[in-house]
């Protein structure tokens, strides 16, 4: 038997429940891993709450962890049984002791690299691989805004984009906020809650505006972004803190300056084992030489992942998150 955190039906956080389960044995090509850390990310509410809807209920919940592999199924070659390893894709199940995840979506842990780490900063930190060096590859120089700035995604951003020689402007709701955020490498900070998110981008750019917006936020500032763009540049929506862009009229593009959009997703880029190895090399690159530091804001026990959802979701943490099975 192991525990997870299971949900039968949509809802708040109360409608997460610990419960034991008999534990699956891997099928061909897939692997068991015995969770030591779980990562906890936006994601899970956007299921938990059905704005993404889970295939069936009840359901596990969670994508990322890292541990130790624990059981192999057939014709897997590059994983063994004892093996330290972290994920960020596959089923919904991650908050729990032990996950069966397709081997294809597990990779083998440098010895540098410490679980709590890896599972604080597989699926954030691949994120901002590809947010930085795929979706738009960056050279050095170029100006970007990044709202959420102290978040999970926002923390490694800040640090990758100091890296590349890119200057980050990060949008924060606090002056603590802004101060960890500044901590971490971005150039320059704005409270939306007390400053007008154009204008300050106005100001420090001197009316040049962003090379690149990527915002996480969603509906409640679609438009600010695309305010804050130059010309013919791009806009990143790639998720919805706030709740989901919907009912754009596309002309708007066209009015703000011939922009370019894009709405990506992690699957769409680590979706070949190829990539995933690629993509997850570099990010371990980053970690292991120091450039990229993971900020683990909060530990709870897997029990409380309510609670930490709640928190979450309320504005509360700042860097990563963490369950502890
Ligand atoms: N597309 C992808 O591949 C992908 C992958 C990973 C994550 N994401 C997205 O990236 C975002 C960040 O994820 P994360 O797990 O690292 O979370 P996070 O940034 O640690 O937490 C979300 C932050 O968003 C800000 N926020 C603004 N409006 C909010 C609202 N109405 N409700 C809640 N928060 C609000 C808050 O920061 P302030 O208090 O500073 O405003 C909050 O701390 C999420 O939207 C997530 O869905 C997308």
């Amino acid at each position: 038997m192991a525990k997870r955190i299971q949900f039968a039906r949509t809802g708040g956080p109360e409608v997460l429940e610990l419960v034991d389960v008999t534990s699956a044995e891997p099928a061909p090509g897939e692997v068991r891993v015995s969770n030591q850390a779980v990562g906890l990310n936006f994601i899970d509410i956007y299921f938990r709450t059905g704005l993404y809807p889970a295939p069936w209920l009840p359901s596990g919940l969670g994508t990322e962890g890292a541990g130790v592999v624990d059981a192999v199924g057939e014709g897997v070659t590059h994983l063994k049984a004892g093996d330290r390893v972290a994920y960020a894709q596959g089923p919904l199940g991650a908050y729990a002791e032990q996950h069966v995840v397709p081997a294809e979506k597990v990779v083998v842990l440098p010895e540098a690299i410490d679980v709590e780490t890896a599972a604080a900063s597989m699926l954030k930190g691949l994120t901002v691989q590809y947010l930085l060096r795929q979706t738009c590859p960056l050279e050095g120089g170029e100006t970007i805004l990044w709202h959420a700035a102290a978040g999970g995604v926002g923390s490694i951003a800040c640090q990758w984009a100091k890296a590349l020689g890119v200057k980050l402007i990060g949008t924060v709701s606090s002056p603590e906020k802004a101060a960890l955020a500044e901590r971490n490498g971005a150039w320059a900070t704005i409270d939306y809650t007390r400053e007008n998110v154009v204008e300050r981008v106005r100001e420090l750019t001197g009316g040049a505006m962003c090379d690149v917006v990527y915002d996480s936020v969603g509906k409640d500032t679609w438009e600010t972004s695309l305010d804050c763009l130059k010309p013919r540049s791009l806009m990143v929506s790639f998720g919805n803190a706030s709740g989901a862009v919907e009912g754009v009229n596309i002309g708007i593009l066209n009015q703000k300056g011939s922009l370019f959009v894009t709405r990506p997703s992690l699957n769409g880029y680590a979706d070949t084992r190829e990539r995933l190895e690629w993509m997850a090399g570099e990010l371990f690159a980053m970690l292991e030489s120091g450039k990229v530091k993971v900020d683990i804001g909060q530990r709870y026990p897997l029990a409380e992942a309510g609670k930490a959802q709640e928190a979450l979701q309320g504005r509360q943490t700042t860097g990563s998150t963490i369950l502890l099975p």
